[in-house]
């Protein structure tokens, strides 16, 4: 049998995300690991959080995400996190919502230089603590747009997992792509034996800023070029919901496990339990 990440991992590798994210997979990583061989990297085609490099023992990842200011974000934390730490210490002395309004009147559509990069990163970091749902929105503009959350408690820095994160960016490329381009550019790969490539795509209709743009033909797509990776001996984990899952099942794809999750489904934080389907190219 194939050897498993394993459930008591080595700690200086592993801890939590450092942003929320809709959709993170947090509290689906030990269902994750379940499925997870132990390969040299981890491909996560929609990074997001990316709750399962962080949560795992692989010290070596491909990361992508459509998203640029989050990809901007793992991109600056990992050149400069001691300034962005004291940045974010200085912000984080104010967390009313008025001082939260007032940091969304800034602009990070260019990011010009040094200091101005290590501003957004303190505050993108910042405004996801303090955000609606972790909901990262910014309009065309340039300029932060999701409603503030209340918050009692301090914000804090736990360095132990700051420390992990920046070790894990940096062992990490970071790709700002279209699923379809990052995914193809594998095709050609002839090592596609030493990566575990996780797929979490966004499911249609949530109210994450990005899944409005999620389309049938979207998956469609997805199913294609993962497909022609399996195919090529590639080991696929994915997650998703049933749209998405019926969609590789119809493809010969195989379910893992359908695992029960309570999640918070509108803005009045109603309760909703969802099923999350695991499948894999076993
Ligand atoms: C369900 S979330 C991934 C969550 C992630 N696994 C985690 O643990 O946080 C889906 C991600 O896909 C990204 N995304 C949406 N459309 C995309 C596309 N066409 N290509 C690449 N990434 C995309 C979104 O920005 C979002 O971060």
């Amino acid at each position: 049998m194939t050897k498993k990440q394993s459930k008591q991992p080595d700690s200086d590798w592993v801890c939590k995300p450092l942003l929320g994210w809709v959709g993170s997979k947090r509290r689906l990583l030990p269902v994750l690991l379940k499925y997870t061989p132990h390969r040299k990297y981890l491909c996560e085609a929609f990074a997001g959080s990316a709750a399962l490099y962080f949560g795992s023992t692989f010290k070596r990842a491909f990361l992508n995400d459509v998203d640029l200011y989050l990809i901007r974000f793992y991109d600056a934390l990992r050149k400069y996190p001691e300034q962005i730490i004291e940045r974010f210490k200085q912000l984080s002395d104010k967390i009313d919502k008025d001082s939260y309004l007032k940091s969304r009147e800034n602009n990070f559509l260019h990011l010009e230089n040094k200091q101005k990069i290590i501003d957004f990163a303190a505050h993108f970091w910042y405004w996801n603590k303090l955000a609606f749902s972790s909901v990262m929105h910014f309009n065309k503009k340039g300029f932060f747009s999701v409603p503030y959350r209340p918050r009692k408690t301090p914000l804090k820095v736990n360095i132990e997992q700051i420390n992990i994160i920046v070790k894990k960016l940096r062992n990490a490329k970071l790709y700002n792509k279209d699923f379809r381009e990052f995914l193809s550019s594998f095709l050609k790969c002839n090592a596609l034996d030493r990566i575990v490539f996780y797929i979490d795509p966004p499911y249609i209709k949530t109210h994450a800023s990005y899944a409005d743009k999620w389309t049938n033909k979207d998956i469609e797509d997805l199913v294609k070029i993962c497909t022609e990776l399996k195919n090529k001996g590639a080991f696929l984990l994915i997650s998703g919901n049933k749209i998405t899952a019926d969609a590789f099942v119809e493809a010969g794809w195989k379910i893992e496990e359908i695992f029960k999750l309570w999640h918070c489904c509108n803005p009045a934080r109603n309760m909703n339990l969802k099923e999350e389907f695991i499948l894999s190219s076993r």
